[in-house]
């Protein structure tokens, strides 16, 4: 039974013709390959997350109403969309096999245990985790010379930049009750940050990888060096300035002693973030 409003989603993956995908060139990017469709499982993994998040949001309609309208139906298509695109690129991938072995790993690691402790804390991680999705889609586009798949990435990181906003306008309004201070609001943040770096797109990639080449599925080493070849992709096109800057934000830091705590933010990030 629908009982919130509809959201119109500001783009449409149907609306996006895949067969001007020159398939020849795309598939001889095969790390990139790698890398949307491990993209792909987590953004398609996001409803469990949202049902997490809203209970945790439960009597903030204005939170949790925008969490099941507009985030998850939105993070659930950038899902769809890269995955439309692997299919087209990979017919004989099976996705779907290899997102539900990824899917019953992945669901044990989302718990209630792993929010903040309170709702403006999670608000910046969640803000950080948009940070970081908002980033990767920009490297990955950046390092894509395929229009379609720079189409694709380009919505999908407005769309994260448009989560982290408000993920920022409901921290803020969270942190005038709570008050939580410079010190607490940078160690949630560096939690996720450092967080970002060993889950998610560890388990994904491992699923993409043993179903791609079983044959390697037990080579320990084939698998680091190939991971290690898909993060130095990224790493190359990531923008860390963007990236700091919206980092940053929910430190509210006085104009004066901004340029100061950037240089050695970057480089925490750069280390940290992007490996
Ligand atoms: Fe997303
Ligand atoms: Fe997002």
């Amino acid at each position: 039974m629908q009982t919130e409003p509809l959201h119109i989603m500001p783009w449409r993956i149907e609306e996006i013709d895949l067969n001007r995908i020159d398939r020849q060139r795309a598939v001889a990017n095969e790390d990139l390959l790698l890398l949307l469709c491990a993209a792909s499982f987590i953004e398609s993994g996001s409803d469990l997350y949202t049902s997490n998040l809203s209970i945790f949001f439960n009597g903030d309609p204005e939170v949790s109403t925008w969490l099941n309208t507009e985030w998850e139906p939105e993070e659930l298509q950038h899902g769809r969309a890269l995955k439309a695109y692997i299919a087209h690129v990979w017919p004989e991938f099976d996705w779907d096999g290899a997102f539900e072995r990824f899917f019953a790993e992945y669901s044990q690691t989302c718990s209630f245990e792993d929010f903040e402790k309170t709702r403006a804390l999670e608000l910046v991680a969640r803000c950080v985790v948009e940070t970081g999705t908002a980033t990767l889609y920009r490297a990955i586009g950046e390092s894509s010379d395929d229009p379609v798949l720079k189409e694709i990435t380009d919505n999908i990181r407005s769309d994260e930049v448009r989560h982290y906003k408000h993920f920022l306008k409901y921290f803020r309004k969270y942190n005038e009750i709570e008050g939580n201070g410079r010190l607490a609001v940078l160690g949630a943040l560096l939690r996720r940050v450092k967080e970002i770096r060993n889950e998610d797109s560890e388990i994904a990639l491992r699923h993409v990888l043993a179903v791609r080449y079983p044959e390697h599925a037990d080579d320990l080493a084939y698998n680091r060096a190939r991971t290690a070849r898909v993060n130095a992709l990224v790493r190359r096109n990531l923008s860390a300035d963007m990236c700091v800057k919206m980092l940053l934000k929910p430190l509210d830091l006085p104009a004066k002693i901004q340029p100061g705590v950037h240089y050695p933010l970057t480089k925490i990030t750069q280390h940290v973030f992007f490996r």
